[in-house]
């Protein structure tokens, strides 16, 4: 192989890469934890003390699309496509993923409702949009959005 064409090689393969980094730039590493470590463990010990039913379901849901307004980042599925969320970056995170809904503890989504994710577009919700009863509410119906 010649120089040139070994330059011409890598620089097609940079595009490559550079192309794929554009299209996944929008989450970022969505399984990383995002509550500190300082508060992780008690986050995790938290429980939900609202019972999934086929009532509060449907309450987690329109709070999900009316007064929590998630919907207009993590989308109507939840696959972090909202309107708002486009424009983010990172971008929202996809609540359809299971190796995530995996990895999080309901208490841990509580903790990122509550005080948010600094340095990016999710911000604290709770009190200023929604009560923690509402929150707990929404947890469970975020849990129902794993894609499977
Ligand atoms: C203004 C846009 C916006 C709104 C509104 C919003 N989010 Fe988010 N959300 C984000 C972004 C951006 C991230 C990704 C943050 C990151 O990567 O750390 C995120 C991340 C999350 C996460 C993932 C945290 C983790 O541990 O990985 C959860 C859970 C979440 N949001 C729930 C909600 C719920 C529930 C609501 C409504 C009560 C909501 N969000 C409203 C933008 C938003």
């Amino acid at each position: 192989m010649n120089a040139l064409y070994v330059r011409v090689l890598s620089f097609a393969f940079l595009c490559g890469l550079v192309i794929v980094a554009m299209a996944t730039a929008a989450e970022r590493d969505p399984l990383k934890p995002r509550v500190p470590e300082g508060d992780r463990a008690a986050a995790q010990k938290m429980k939900n003390p609202v019972a999934a039913s086929a009532d509060t379901l449907a309450k987690g849901k329109a709070l999900y699309e009316g007064k929590g307004a998630c919907i207009k980042c993590h989308g109507p599925s939840g696959a972090g496509d909202g309107p708002f969320g486009k424009n983010l970056k990172p971008s929202p995170r996809s609540l359809t993923n299971g190796e995530w809904q995996k990895s999080r503890a309901d208490g841990e989504l509580f903790w990122i409702i509550k005080n948010g994710s600094p340095g990016t577009g999710m911000v604290s919700l709770i009190p200023s949009d929604i009560n923690e009863d509402e929150a707990w509410h929404i947890i469970n119906y975020v849990r129902t959005l794993d894609a499977k």
